[in-house]
């Protein structure tokens, strides 16, 4: 029995082409004009639709351990495989934290569980996220871990990443900071622009996240290290990862839907459902942050899938925790804001983020012969509402809701099994 992926335009190295495409055992065996079907093979229609390397989420909050009230290590799977993702990168702010080996493969074991894509948890620099003593990062990356962050809150302590860093040299693992000088940002609920000044709240300014691009870089200048900057939003740190890409620094950024998209005046109605961590900017900064992704300056479209119990995102402005959900979204919100050909859309969702991650031998690879089928069908021109009863993640904390978007994944395809048949999970 085969998987058949009939009438696409699919990416391969030579470009797009007309193709049918054939998987079996997890790989894809065929790749030609017409391939015919026996009678119990799976055939998946791809009439108007491009196959395209699943896509990587280099930031997916799952929740479990710890706040499975919100999400689940099988709902956020089952999110991803509807947005088109093959891999999701797991955010270590769990309860526990992801310091340790017994949580990482719990969290790794519950991912194989579910089913739906590959879980790829990441491990912390330090130990319970806490900044003050770094995490085992030489067991953790023994045990498979590659890429290492305390996301939630930045690494304050520059002797301490001084020291991850070093040490991540010699690990060949990549550090993801989450940039953000926490002295300044305290009691921030959103960006400190005229909008928070003239609604009396106290607003989290662009420079605390550019003071830890900026020491980050310095950093990667004097021990080496790699370093991947996560859900970066604002244009001085656009120009900052610029040049010293410019200088040859081996340094990786990413950019969430969002932050190319909604602006910080949405912040205006107090609702909480617009708070998020870095906040919402200025249209001058998601200018910026679009030519970025368009010039290579950011390397991915990464999600910050970050579930609340409606309950949590109910409460005041100032109580509300940050973050939004991204999972499901992800494809349609990009498509919508960045012109993109299928080409670019690949490597910033798919290519680049699986080599950021280290998954490069069986992600984010274009179509061909013997290459493992971790795949979606996507149609680029498919208009579609976002509707909260219809999302498969456990919250429904989307500042999406009603907004027409243009992109919509079809089918996904991990390990060779079709995880999402027509938009519908199969598991
Ligand atoms: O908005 C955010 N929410 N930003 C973060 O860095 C953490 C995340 C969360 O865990 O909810």
């Amino acid at each position: 029995m085969s998987v058949i992926i009939s009438e696409a335009t699919v990416l391969t190295e030579s470009g797009e082409q007309r193709l049918d495409v054939r998987i079996d055992n997890g790989v894809i065996s065929e790749l030609s004009v017409s391939i015919a079907s026996s009678g119990d093979d799976v055939v998946l229609s791809a009439q108007g639709c491009h196959v395209l390397p699943g896509f990587v989420d280099l930031h997916t909050h799952l929740r479990e351990p710890g706040k499975e009230d919100s999400e689940t290590i099988e709902t956020g799977s089952r999110a991803g495989a509807k947005g088109g993702y093959t891999a999701l990168v797991a955010m270590p702010n769990t309860t526990p934290a992801q310091d340790s080996i017994p949580i990482i493969e719990f969290v790794r074991a519950q991912g194989r569980r579910a089913g739906l894509v590959e879980v790829v948890p990441s491990g912390c620099i330090t130990v319970g996220r806490a900044g003050v003593a770094l995490a085992p990062l030489a067991d953790l990356a023994r045990n498979g871990v590659k890429i290492f962050t305390d996301d939630g809150s930045g690494v304050q302590d520059p002797a301490i990443m001084r020291r991850a860093m070093e040490y991540s040299r010699e690990l060949g693992i990549t550090l993801a900071q989450h940039c953000e000088v926490s002295a300044l940002t305290a009691g921030a609920v959103m960006n400190e622009c005229s909008c928070s000044s003239e609604m009396g709240v106290p607003g989290w300014p662009a420079l605390a996240e550019e003071l830890m691009v900026h020491r980050d870089i310095e950093l990667a200048k004097l021990t080496g290290a790699r370093i991947h900057f996560l859900h970066l939003s604002t244009a001085g740190s656009v120009h900052l990862v610029r040049e010293a890409k410019k200088a040859g620094l081996p340094i990786t950024a990413e950019v969430t839907p969002h932050h190319l998209s909604l602006t910080e005046e949405l912040l205006r109605s107090f609702d909480s459902t617009f708070k998020v961590n870095p906040p919402l900017r200025s249209a001058a900064d998601i200018e910026a942050l679009k030519e970025g992704l368009l010039d290579g300056t950011i390397d991915a479209v990464a999600t910050d899938h970050a579930p609340h119990v409606k309950r949590d995102k109910e409460l005041p402005l100032d109580q509300a925790p940050p973050g939004m959900l991204g999972l499901e979204t992800a494809l349609g919100v990009v498509l919508s804001t960045v012109p993109m050909s299928a080409a670019q859309l690949a490597t910033v969702m798919s290519t680049n983020p699986a080599r950021i991650a280290g998954l490069s031998d069986r992600h984010g690879m274009l179509a061909a012969v013997g290459r493992p089928a971790n795949l979606c069908v996507v149609d680029l021109g498919a208009q579609w509402s976002v509707d909260p009863q219809q999302l498969a993640s456990k919250s429904t904390n989307t500042p999406f809701v009603g907004r027409t978007l243009r992109g919509k994944v079809r089918h996904t395809i991990f390990e060779g099994v079709v995880v999402v048949n027509e938009g519908v999970a199969q598991r």
